[in-house]
């Protein structure tokens, strides 16, 4: 079976959003935001269902009018099944069921993590297995072999919290709004790295594992003795210590990944992939070993429904599909294969 369209959709956390794809394009990729959690610093959860509720159907026909397609060219659907938040994932699982028993069009449930991966496999983009795979989100912090399309080797991942997670409480201790990672990127680009020194945790250690608690807690610590008058004062230096503490970590371990597992390729993914230290870092350190770096547009890092399109794909064409038994699974780890 040929698969031309594909209908993407992602509701795992605070972005609705809903895509179009052919392998070698992307037509249309639509993402509205949830703003409702702004206030609060943080996503809540139940806020975040409701307003996939609101905004489904409306994001769904946008991307439809955008990329000029009808539900009857679709060919197939790929929805986000975990990991997330439940009641957010079940909105998109549950919709996508409903369309697909009343349209008669096949779907398939999609890994987040995955999908973050695939962002890389947009447009045409084709990268050379086996390589390695960086994946920095809110919610995951991961370094993965990918020995071929779906075929996924864990290699190392934090211990506590995730990167993203600690840019968006750092933002949150200084003030700065969330999510706090894309703030402390345009500050960081302002500050001296060298202003204070932050930990570097696990940066010694042999195995692929990151920790990320320690670094937080270090820059609260920091915050409490300066005060709050020095803080104002420095806050892009403090942005940008912290920053390169995070970013050192992830440079250092993945190159050493890739080395140990002997692959040329490594790629980034996830949200914590469009920051600006990273990308640069990352290719000057790999360039070292003549190692290549690939990442996505920005529009492609942080979460979006064409990258979980593109992920779906490649399961339709292992001859995957879903049934209705599908499930919304919070905890889902990546690779992680359930069969509904
Ligand atoms: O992939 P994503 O949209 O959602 C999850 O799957 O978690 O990632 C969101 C995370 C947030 O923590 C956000 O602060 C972070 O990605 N992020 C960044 C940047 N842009 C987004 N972190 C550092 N620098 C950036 N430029
Ligand atoms: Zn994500």
């Amino acid at each position: 079976m040929k698969f031309k369209y594909i209908l993407g959709i992602e509701t795992s956390c605070d972005e609705t959003s809903a895509a179009i794809i052919t392998e070698n394009q992307v037509l249309s990729n639509i993402i509205s935001s949830q703003m409702v959690h702004l206030q609060f610093g943080g996503v809540v959860p139940e806020l975040a269902s409701r307003a996939h509720l609101k905004k489904i159907i409306p994001i769904v026909n946008s991307a439809m009018n955008d990329a000029g397609v009808g539900f009857d060219q679709i060919s197939g659907i790929a929805v986000t099944n975990g990991p997330g938040l439940v009641g957010a994932l079940l909105v998109g699982v549950n919709y996508v069921k409903g369309i697909s028993l009343g349209l008669r069009i096949p779907f398939i449930g999609v890994n987040h993590i995955e999908g973050h991966i695939y962002g890389n496999f947009l447009e045409g983009n084709e990268i050379p297995f086996p390589f390695l795979a960086l994946v920095v989100s809110g919610g995951h912090t991961l370094i993965v072999l990918v020995k071929a399309h779906l075929d996924y080797k864990i290699l190392g991942g934090t211990r506590d919290d995730a990167v993203g997670e600690a840019f968006d409480k750092v933002a949150k201790l200084l003030n700065l709004p969330y999510p706090g990672g894309p703030e402390i990127d345009k500050r960081a680009q302002q500050g001296d790295p060298r202003y204070a020194d932050f930990p570097r945790a696990m940066l010694k250690n042999r195995d692929f594992d990151l920790s990320y608690s320690g670094l937080k807690t270090a820059v609260l610590n920091f915050i409490r003795e300066k005060g709050e008058q020095e803080v104002a004062k420095r806050m892009n230096d403090i942005c940008s210590s912290f920053q390169t503490a995070a970013v050192e970590v992830l440079v250092k371990k993945s190159v050493a990944a890739a080395r140990t597992y002997q692959v040329r390729d490594i790629v980034l993914a996830g949200g914590v992939a469009a920051n600006s230290l990273l990308r640069k870092w990352m290719k000057e350190e790999a360039a070292n070993f003549n190692l290549n770096v690939h990442f996505p547009p920005l529009q492609y890092c942080t979460d979006n429904a064409a990258m979980i399109a593109r992920a779906g794909l490649e399961r339709f064409r292992h001859g995957e599909q879903s049934s209705l038994e599908l499930n919304a699974y919070p905890a889902m780890r990546l690779g992680e294969v359930i069969r509904d």
